[in-house]
């Protein structure tokens, strides 16, 4: 988690890393600090409780020198605050940066504190400021230091060390976080994610796993894991520099709502055929591997898991495959058994969520056809790991409510079933209808978006509540739990979902006036029953909120409020759903007045276990 950046320069960087924490802020938002080497080489450090803004507020004086590193940090080792933030310095010299968890800090603390180092906080990340201190003493060669204590670290690090004996250089460690070093004319940079740096470079340099490199204003030197030195290549991102600005829109959330209909475009572009989906979207090899599927496993974790347990229904549906999702979490920690021609798909907005990554590594070796991506960040290593990979070009999400990443992911997820019922005799002219609705997605979302204004008015009937439930069948059983977490996500409203058949098996017991009630029902076949579901809550005095096709035939009265969305064709209506749900919790956190794109606790980039 945490956002790293770093700079070495001939004109003073604090402005370029506060920028670049600003940008950064998604990874993590309860504290922040950085650290420069001063004209005199000594270290100058500011670290502040809150976010970054707090930090920008206490550099009254702003810090002068070329060479500094930043950090915007969520904890996991030590309660937020400005003693725990980074960076973390060791003797006057050592100042270091860190993003993920040393599992073996205890004992490493231990060893440091019988050699007399005294720790200034509860963090993990504080025993690597003071092991490469204990190893600078020894060796004077900062890259040496930090390859050697690299090797006694246990756990997962993104590091960043600047040493004011050594103002001319920063080292940086890679493994299990993600890095990128930024290219400049008589400058580099560093930072944990390539849009902190888009204001200063566009040509990047991703490191990869056990990476050690030295970064000079003019010079990078790469070792791998082995020692050995490497050349990575030089890569140019296309990213805008606005990307991390949210124009007109009150919040980043609210933009990302209405990027939907260009985000879904950009991800449908080139990627389908009058007749057919091209699956050379998902790689040079996927049409080979496709072929032989039988089975797919979808592992992630958040909103992505629930694009994955729509792709479930959608895959046996129409493809005929089997499916079976799983949370990355619990995945990656069990003995599992990999049917014959299997595919494992993993699905992530970022690429870099530690469990999913995890679970991609633990599965390679258990027997799996082939792995497949399905992720938003081209240079992520969840896509640089995968055999195969679907970008979803979804654009930079910045809410940490994932919004326009999950409706993009099953864009992917359609073409990528497509794809595999290409090669399992699906009837021709179905495939026809159903690569029209994909075309026809945009218009849809963007006529759905013109309901704002009607579930703004709602908004008002859920903002004292307590407790919600939001009901779907099949395929919309999962859009019922993405509009359950993205509700308490940002309102902090606690908000279940059920898969409406299931509701006389205990929920039912919870209904009253108190509790609204979100049902989303388009017309598809299993309408009737979810109507008997309706009527099962509205004999029992609940307040029901149903976001419904016209065809559906609800009228609104005292205890039902229909919202009706436009109509679509069934097999698209979980994405075409989603967007009310999304409008929904976001008009009901305006009126709590809660962080909308921060929410508390949260992070958006999830890179730690
Ligand atoms: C965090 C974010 C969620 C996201 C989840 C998985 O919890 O707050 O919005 O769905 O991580 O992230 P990923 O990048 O793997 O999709």
């Amino acid at each position: 988690m945490c956002g790293i950046v770093g700079a070495i320069a001939q004109r003073d960087v604090a402005q370029i890393l506060l920028e670049g924490l600003k940008r950064l802020e998604y990874r993590g938002y309860d504290s922040a600090g950085m650290a420069v080497i001063g004209s005199d080489q000594t270290i100058e450090r500011v670290r502040a409780l809150g976010k970054v803004q707090a930090l920008a507020d206490c550099m009254t004086q702003p810090l002068l020198g070329g060479v500094g590193i930043a950090h915007t940090r969520w904890a996991t080792h030590g309660e937020p605050s400005e003693r725990n933030a980074h960076p973390h310095v060791s003797g006057n010299n050592i100042a270091l940066v860190h993003n993920g968890i040393i599992e073996n800090h205890t004992e490493l603390r231990q060893q440091l504190e019988d050699d007399g180092y005294q720790f200034q906080s509860e963090t993990d990340t504080e025993v690597i400021a003071h092991l490469v201190h204990r190893e600078q003493q020894v060796r004077n060669d900062l890259l040496a230091s930090v390859r050697f204590v690299a090797k006694l670290l246990r756990g997962a690090y993104g590091a960043v060390v600047m040493d004011s004996n050594s103002p001319d250089k920063l080292v940086v460690a890679r493994s299990g976080s993600p890095l990128v070093i930024g290219l400049g004319i008589g400058e580099n940079f560093i930072a944990s994610d390539s849009l902190a740096l888009l204001p200063v470079t566009r040509q990047f340099i991703y490191l990869e796993e056990g990476d050690v490199a030295e970064i000079t204003r003019t010079s990078v030197y790469i070792e791998d894991a082995n020692g050995v030195q490497v050349e990575r290549p030089v890569q140019e991102s296309t990213a805008s520099y606005d990307a991390g600005n949210k124009g007109n829109y009150r919040h980043f959330m609210l933009k990302e709502i209405y990027d939907q209909p260009q985000a879904v475009r950009n991800a449908l572009e080139s990627r389908l055929a009058d007749d057919h989906v091209l699956e050379q979207a998902f790689g040079t090899d996927a049409s080979a591997i496709f072929a032989q599927v039988r089975h797919v496993q979808i592992v992630a974790c958040g909103t992505s898991y629930h694009s994955a347990m729509v792709a479930r229904y959608w895959l046996e549906s129409l493809a005929g495959i089997a499916c079976s999702v799983e949370i990355a979490s619990e995945y990656r920690y069990r003995k599992s058994v990999v049917p014959e021609k299997s595919l494992l798909v993993t699905i992530s907005q970022s690429g870099e969520t530690a469990d999913t990554l995890a679970a991609l590594r633990m599965a390679r070796h258990l027997g799996y056809l082939a792995t497949l991506a399905i992720c938003n960040v081209g240079a992520s290593s969840l896509v640089r790991e995968s055999d195969l990979a679907f970008m979803t070009r979804a654009g930079v999400e910045i809410g940490v409510a994932s919004t326009k990443a999950f409706t993009t992911q099953l864009v992917g997820l359609a073409i990528l079933v497509l794809s595999l019922a290409q090669h399992n005799n699906i009837n021709p002219e179905q495939l026809k209808q159903l690569v029209a609705a994909l075309k026809q997605l945009p218009e849809k979302l963007e006529e759905t978006l013109q309901l704002a204004g009607d579930i703004e008015n709602l908004a008002q009937g859920f903002a004292d509540k307590h407790h919600t439930l939001f009901l779907g069948r099949g395929d919309q059983y999962p859009i019922a739990m993405e509009g359950a977490l993205k509700l308490k996500e940002i309102s902090y409203i606690h908000a279940e979902a059920y898969a409406a058949g299931e509701l006389k098996h205990g929920p039912l017991a919870l209904i009253d006036e108190d509790m609204p009630i979100v049902v989303v029902a388009p017309n598809n076949e299993l309408l009737e029953k979810l109507k008997s579901n309706v009527e099962e809550v509205r004999a029992r005095g609940g307040l029901l909120y149903v976001f419904a096709d016209v065809d559906a035939h609800f009228e609104s009265d005292d205890t039902l409020r229909v919202i009706n969305v436009p109509h679509t064709d069934p097999w698209l209506a979980p994405v075409v759903y989603t967007l009310p749900l999304q409008l929904l919790s976001y008009y009901v956190a305006i009126i709590k007045g809660t962080d909308v794109d921060q929410p508390r606790n949260l992070a958006k980039s999830v890179t730690v276990e």
